[in-house]
């Protein structure tokens, strides 16, 4: 293979294993590290080389010439375990316009006020379901209403209620042991130990349990208007007509569940996390919902007015992006930043590290919604990436969005969530970047307009 060496080399890597210890002990530190050796830096995992890209620019350039930079590296090797090769987030290049313009219509704009409807719902069951006092395991909350909001949306609540916790339970362990698992060579990802057991009895169970709803829609065939019917339906007109096949169908359903849950509570989890360490921002924050919302549940309609929060929204995106490190593979010789990238070569991008450059954000650790205010300077074009860019930008960005920002609202209009004395809360490093062990004290907020309370659904007590 044609050489890396002309792309700088991140300093201190171990013989035999490379960066391999600061990647799996302080990989945040050691992304914000790498820019300050070049534009594109090379890392070392044992025998594999990855080239991170620094730059924005180059970040963009990568995105948007996706034939070259197509999907593969150890991110997606692992994603594809789990989604298949046939999925919308880990098909390749060749595969994929097609499955995009089938997928898209479920995301038209025109199908946002139903969706907002759907998720206003599952947000004020959950809500309602607390109690006065008690101590919320918050991203286990936050998934439980991403998942009720995906299930209702994109299959119609196809998955009863019942069989919502073992789901979210193997979702959690299929994301829990991702990041280890990224970094493990073969055969060792196939050794008999106890991570890797639960992981493969995780990874066959979700996809058990919905090849199981998609047989069940298919012998109904009733069209419910959601998205797993369009899937089933679907006709491209610029192919011979031809639908999706099974496996398409399959991959892709199990891809819009899990992108479209963990990314949206590790932000939502994020958020509560940042406001209570922020009071003067949570103080603005419930003076607008309080003011916006006509009950304690926000709406659709709700959303124009809701600019803090969604300001707030935006800022947790760069400070904590869920979708934190993405990997490329390159498919044929080419040019980056002025360095040769042989065909097969490796390539890291990072939301992360571009959102915490000193040098494209003030204080960039710094927690500061207001830095999104219209009569404030805006960073520059492609410095914000939570959402990635180009061809293969998520399709869900609308919909998280308005997700995260009816559940923030709905939520502090009804509660305060405090961190329980002396918590120390870290990033737990996942295919997501989400909150590590964050419980927090839910109190009632006092002078909230009242609150419509709602047994909790069985699967939720
Ligand atoms: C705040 C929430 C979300 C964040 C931060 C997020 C982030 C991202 C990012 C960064 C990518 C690009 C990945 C790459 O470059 O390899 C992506 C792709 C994708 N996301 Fe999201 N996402 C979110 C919510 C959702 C939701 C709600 C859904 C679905 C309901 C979804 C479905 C997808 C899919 C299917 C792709 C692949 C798109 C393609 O390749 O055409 N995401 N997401």
């Amino acid at each position: 293979m044609k050489s890396l060496r002309s792309v700088p080399r991140a300093p201190k890597s171990l013989p035999l294993v490379g960066h391999l210890m600061p990647l799996m002990r302080s990989p945040l530190e050691f992304l914000n590290s790498l820019p300050a050796h070049g534009d594109l830096v090379r890392v070392q995992l044992g025998p594999f080389t990855l080239v991170v890209i620094c730059d924005p620019e180059l970040t963009r350039q990568a995105l948007v010439e996706d034939r070259v930079f197509d999907k593969g590296g150890p991110i997606f090797d692992r994603v594809r375990e789990v989604v298949g090769d046939d999925g919308l987030a880990s098909c390749p290049y060749s595969a994929h316009r097609r499955l995009r313009r089938l997928t898209q219509p479920a995301f038209h704009p025109a199908r946002l006020p139903d969706y907002a409807k759907a998720m206003s719902t599952c947000i004020e069951e959950v809500a309602d379901s607390w109690h006065a006092g008690q101590t919320l395991d918050v991203c286990t909350e936050m998934m439980t209403i991403t998942s009720k909001v995906t299930a209702a949306t994109l299959f119609s609540g196809a998955l009863p209620p019942g069989e919502l916790g073992p789901v979210l339970d193997d979702v959690k362990t299929f994301f829990d042991g991702f990041y280890q698992r990224m970094f493990m060579v073969p055969p060792l990802d196939r050794l008999p130990t106890s991570g890797n057991r639960s992981h493969l009895r995780a990874r066959a169970r979700l996809r058990g349990a919905f090849d199981q709803i998609i047989a069940q829609h298919r012998a109904e065939g009733v069209d419910r208007d959601d998205l797993l019917s369009a899937l089933l339906s679907a006709h491209d007109p610029e192919d011979d007509r031809r639908g999706l096949t099974d496996a398409e169908v399959s991959d892709t359903i199990v891809t819009f569940f899990l992108a479209g849950t963990e990314t949206t509570a590790a932000l939502l989890g994020w958020a509560l996390d940042l406001l209570a360490r922020h009071p003067e921002v949570e103080r603005r924050l419930h003076a607008e919902v309080d003011s916006v919302l006509t009950g304690s549940t926000a709406t659709h309609a709700d959303l124009p007015r809701l600019e803090l929060t969604e300001r707030i929204i935006t800022e947790t995106l760069r400070l904590r992006p869920p979708g934190w490190i993405f990997t490329r593979t390159v498919t044929a010789d080419t040019r980056l930043g002025g360095h040769l990238l042989p065909a097969g070569s490796s390539v890291v991008y990072s939301p992360y590290l571009i959102h915490h450059r000193p040098d494209l954000y003030d204080h960039p650790e710094t927690f500061d919604p207001d830095r999104w205010a219209p009569d404030r300077p805006q960073p520059p074009r492609h410095s914000l990436l939570p959402f990635a860019t180009g061809a293969r930008k998520c399709i869900g960005d609308t919909f998280g969005m308005t997700e995260a920002v009816l559940a923030l609202a709905t939520i502090t209009a009804r509660w305060r969530l405090t961190h329980l004395p002396g918590q120390q809360v870290r990033p737990a490093l996942g295919l997501a970047l989400r909150p590590r062990r964050l419980h927090m004290r839910a109190t009632p907020r006092v002078g909230a307009p009242p609150q419509r309370c709602a047994p909790a659904p069985a699967d939720l007590a």
